[in-house]
């Protein structure tokens, strides 16, 4: 089935990029928020970055500025708002991007299993839960992925297509479909903790925090480190406060309550520390690092 219609759930950090790429590879999309405010603030998010992404591609010279102004009014010509679940009945997928909690995707999905027709497939976005708990909550586990996007979604070229046991080869397949079309490169895996990139990259964070908390060096030179010795573009405690530390904190617990004897999954003080601070990173102004918007200050 080729995916033409699309519905995003979530309109937040995450969310917010998977509207605009799907739009840019040219589905219908409606993106979907509990309160107006956050529908406004994730449009016009949308709006900033598609602008910016085809002023860029004009500058280099890879559109010219007729083709930029089309490729901004397409994009966003190509997406609703709405504060109605009801409005995705007739979506090829839905994409589920919200916060960070099983029970309440659980309990999404089993709503949605109740609105949207036979054939749509549904997709989480989840960083580290298990998909088949989420398949199996939907009452369709034939028709059911992970698609796991990388942040900032309009920039990171990969998507990770998740299968359970029960995913159908052409829902798998269809999902694989749409994240090329919406640029990006798809790597397979199977319904895994954290699935490639999480169980790599969480566990190095991980190790980076306790190498700060033991003194061995400053969180500047781990991460200069990491970005000069192994040419990462963010040193591993930036990219903590980049990613939220709250979201870290959330993958670790959730993996700690799985696997409680894994050693790479405990939690370190410190993370619990500046979380209970509120110090959740980029997103607050302050984790490791003090920010002003999208750059540290
Ligand atoms: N839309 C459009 N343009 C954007 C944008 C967006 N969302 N975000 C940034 N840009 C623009 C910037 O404004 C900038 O434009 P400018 O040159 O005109 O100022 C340009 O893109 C490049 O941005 P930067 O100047 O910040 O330059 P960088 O070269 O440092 O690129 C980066 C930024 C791509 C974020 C790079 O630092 C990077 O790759 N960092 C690592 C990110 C990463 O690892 N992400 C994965 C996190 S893990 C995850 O998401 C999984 C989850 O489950 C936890």
């Amino acid at each position: 089935m080729q995916i033409k219609k699309v519905g995003v759930i979530g309109c937040g950090l995450m969310g917010h990029g998977i509207v605009q790429i799907a739009a840019q590879g040219g589905c219908e999309v409606i993106a979907v928020e509990t309160e107006q405010a956050f529908l406004d603030k994730g449009l016009a998010r949308i709006d900033k970055s598609v602008k910016k992404l085809a002023s860029k591609l004009v500058e280099k010279g890879k559109k010219s500025a007729e083709e930029g102004e089309a490729m901004v009014a397409k994009t966003l010509a190509s997406i609703t708002g709405s504060l109605d679940k009801n409005d995705l009945a007739d979506c090829d997928l839905v994409i589920e991007a919200i916060v960070e909690d099983l029970d309440v995707k659980k309990a999404l999905f089993a709503e949605l299993g109740g609105i949207c027709e036979d054939k749509t497939i549904f997709a989480s976005n989840t960083s580290s839960f298990p998909i088949a708990e989420m398949a199996e909550a939907s009452g369709r586990k034939q028709r059911f992925v992970g698609l796991h996007f990388f942040n900032p979604v309009q920039l990171m070229r990969l998507v990770e297509v998740v299968r359970t046991a029960d995913t159908d080869e052409d829902v798998f397949a269809s999902a694989r479909a749409f994240g090329e079309a919406c640029g990006k490169s798809p790597v397979s895996c199977k319904d895994t903790p954290g699935f490639v990139v999480n169980r790599l990259l969480v566990p190095y964070m991980v190790q980076a925090l306790n190498m700060l908390e033991r003194g061995d060096a400053s969180k500047e030179d781990i991460d200069t480190a990491m970005q000069l010795g192994c040419g990462h573009p963010m040193g591993p405690l930036t990219l903590t406060d980049y990613v939220g530390l709250d979201t870290t904190l959330a993958i670790l617990r959730g993996w700690k309550d799985r696997y409680p004897t894994e050693p790479a999954f405990e939690v370190p003080a410190l993370l619990e520390q500046l979380v209970a601070e509120g110090k959740l990173g980029r997103k607050t102004g302050e984790g490791f690092y003090k920010w002003d918007g999208d750059k540290k200050s």
